[in-house]
C-alpha cells in the first residue's frame, strides 16, 4: 500500500500538467516594470498628450488612454486575467488607484541608463533602475501614508500584497535599438548585450530583496518585424527572411532572449524561493505574423494609423500627427477603418487585437518556461 502510494506521487510529478492540480494563486496584487509595450499612462503624464495622443485609445478607451496603443495592452489583458483592476502609471498624480499594484513602466524605457536625453533620443529617462528605485520608495512610504487612514488607506496597497503580488516585466527591445541609433551594427549591439541582462538580472534581484516571490518576464519581440525598423533602417534583400523581417534584427532580439534565458536559469539557483517564468513573447509574435493572413489580419505589416509608404508608415508622421491647412488643423496621420483587422497600430506597437491574440496565445502558459498558466505562476519550476 505504501509502495503504491509512492509510486503515485512519483508518477504524479512525472506528469507534466501536474501544475494543473495545483491551487491558484490568487495574486492580489500586480507590480509592472517596462516600456511602451505596457506603459498605461507615465509618459503621457511627465511629458503630456504628445506621447499618446488622439486616436490611440480609440477602440476600448474611446480617448486617449496613455497608451501607445487603439485599446488595451497585455498587461491590460494579464491584469483582467488576474482579475484585478489596470494598473495605474506610478507617476500619474491624478484619478490613480495603487490597491492592487502599480506600474512603473515609460515609453521609450530601457534596461540600461541611457546617455542622452529623452529630447535628443526618444528614449525614457525612466531606465529599469529607476523604476526599481521609484518601486522601492513606494513600497515604504505606501505603508506610511495607509497609516493616515480614509482615502489613503483605500488607493495603497497593504503590506502583505508586496510579497504575494506578481511582478512582470517586458523591456529590453529599446536598449537594441539603442545602439542602432548609435551608429553600431549587428555585432556592436551583441557585444554590450550581456551588460544589460546583467543589470536586468540585478533589478530582478533587488525585487526579489524587497519580498518579491513570483516573477513573469516576458522576452523581447522580434523588432525587426516592425514597420519602424523595416523602414527606416537600411536592409538588404538577403537580409529580409522568408516572411518579409528583417533578419539581423531579429537574430538580436533573439541573441538578447537567449542570453535572458540563461539569466533566468541561474537566477532560480540564486534566488530559492523565486517562482520565475520566463515567456516567450518573441514566438507568439512571430507566429501571428506568419499565420496573419489566415488569421484574419491581411498585411502583417500594413500600419493602422500611420502615413504613406510601403507600410503606411512615415517616421516623420507618426500616429495622430496634426499639421495646419488654412488655419484649420487636421489629423494626417489617422486611424485606419477597422484597428481590429490590423496587427500592427503605429508601426511600432501593436493593436489591441494583436495583443489580445498574444495574451490567449500565452495565458495558458504554452509560451512559457516553465508552462505554467498565468494564474499558477506562484509555482516554482522545480515544485511542479
Ligand atoms: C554611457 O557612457 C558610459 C561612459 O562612456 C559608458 O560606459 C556606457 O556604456 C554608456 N551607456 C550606454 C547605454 O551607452
Ligand atoms: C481603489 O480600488 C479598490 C479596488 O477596486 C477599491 O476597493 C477602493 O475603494 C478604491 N479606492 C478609492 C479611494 O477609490
Ligand atoms: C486653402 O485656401 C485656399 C484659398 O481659399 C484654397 O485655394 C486652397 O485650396 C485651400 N487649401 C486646402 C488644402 O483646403
Amino acid at each position: 500500500m505504501e509502495l503504491m502510494c509512492k509510486l503515485l506521487v512519483f508518477i504524479t510529478l512525472l506528469l507534466p500538467n501536474s501544475i494543473f492540480s495545483s491551487p491558484e494563486c490568487n495574486f492580489p496584487a500586480l507590480f509592472n516594470f517596462g516600456d511602451s509595450n505596457s506603459d498605461t499612462g507615465a509618459l503621457l503624464s511627465m511629458f503630456g498628450e504628445a506621447a499618446a495622443p488622439p486616436p490611440n485609445g480609440e477602440t476600448f478607451f474611446h480617448s486617449p488612454a496613455g497608451r501607445v496603443c487603439d485599446g488595451r495592452l497585455l498587461i491590460d489583458f494579464i491584469a483582467e486575467g488576474l482579475e484585478v483592476p489596470y494598473l495605474s502609471p506610478f507617476l500619474d498624480s491624478m484619478g490613480t488607484n495603487f490597491s492592487h499594484g502599480a506600474n512603473y513602466a515609460t515609453v521609450g524605457s530601457t534596461i540600461r541608463r541611457q546617455n542622452t536625453t529623452i529630447f535628443q533620443s526618444g528614449y525614457s529617462p525612466i531606465s529599469l533602475d529607476t523604476q526599481f528605485a521609484q518601486f522601492s520608495n513606494f513600497l515604504k512610504r505606501s505603508q506610511i501614508i495607509r497609516q493616515k487612514g480614509d482615502v489613503f488607506k483605500n488607493m495603497l496597497p497593504e503590506e502583505y500584497k508586496f510579497s504575494s503580488a506578481l511582478y512582470t516585466f517586458d523591456i529590453g527591445q529599446n536598449d537594441l535599438t539603442a545602439g542602432y541609433d548609435l551608429g553600431m551594427s549587428t555585432e556592436q549591439v551583441k557585444v554590450y548585450v550581456p551588460d544589460v541582462i546583467s543589470e536586468f538580472t540585478t533589478i530582478i534581484k533587488n525585487v526579489y530583496a524587497l519580498g518579491g516571490r513570483a516573477f513573469w518576464i516576458h522576452n523581447t519581440g522580434p523588432v525587426g518585424c516592425l514597420p519602424y525598423i523595416m523602414d527606416t533602417r537600411v536592409i538588404t534583400a538577403a537580409q529580409v527572411d522568408n516572411y518579409g523581417c528583417a533578419a539581423p534584427f531579429n537574430d538580436v532580439s533573439r541573441y538578447f532572449n537567449e542570453k535572458l534565458k540563461e539569466a533566468i536559469v541561474q537566477l532560480r539557483k540564486d534566488l530559492h524561493l523565486a517562482a520565475i517564468t520566463y515567456v516567450d513573447i518573441y514566438s507568439a509574435k512571430y507566429s501571428l505574423i506568419t499565420q496573419s493572413e489566415k488569421l484574419g489580419f491581411g498585411d502583417p505589416f500594413l500600419v493602422c494609423c500611420g502615413h504613406g509608404g510601403r507600410y503606411n508608415f512615415n517616421n516623420a508622421v507618426r500616429c495622430g500627427r496634426m499639421i495646419t491647412v488654412n488655419g484649420t488643423k487636421v489629423m494626417i496621420a489617422k486611424s485606419c477603418e477597422d484597428p481590429s483587422s490590423r496587427i500592427i497600430w503605429d508601426g511600432v506597437h501593436f493593436t489591441e487585437a494583436a495583443n489580445r491574440w498574444v495574451y490567449s496565445q500565452i495565458a495558458d502558459g504554452a509560451y512559457s518556461d516553465p508552462p505554467v498558466p498565468l494564474k499558477m505562476a506562484c509555482h516554482r519550476k522545480d515544485d511542479i
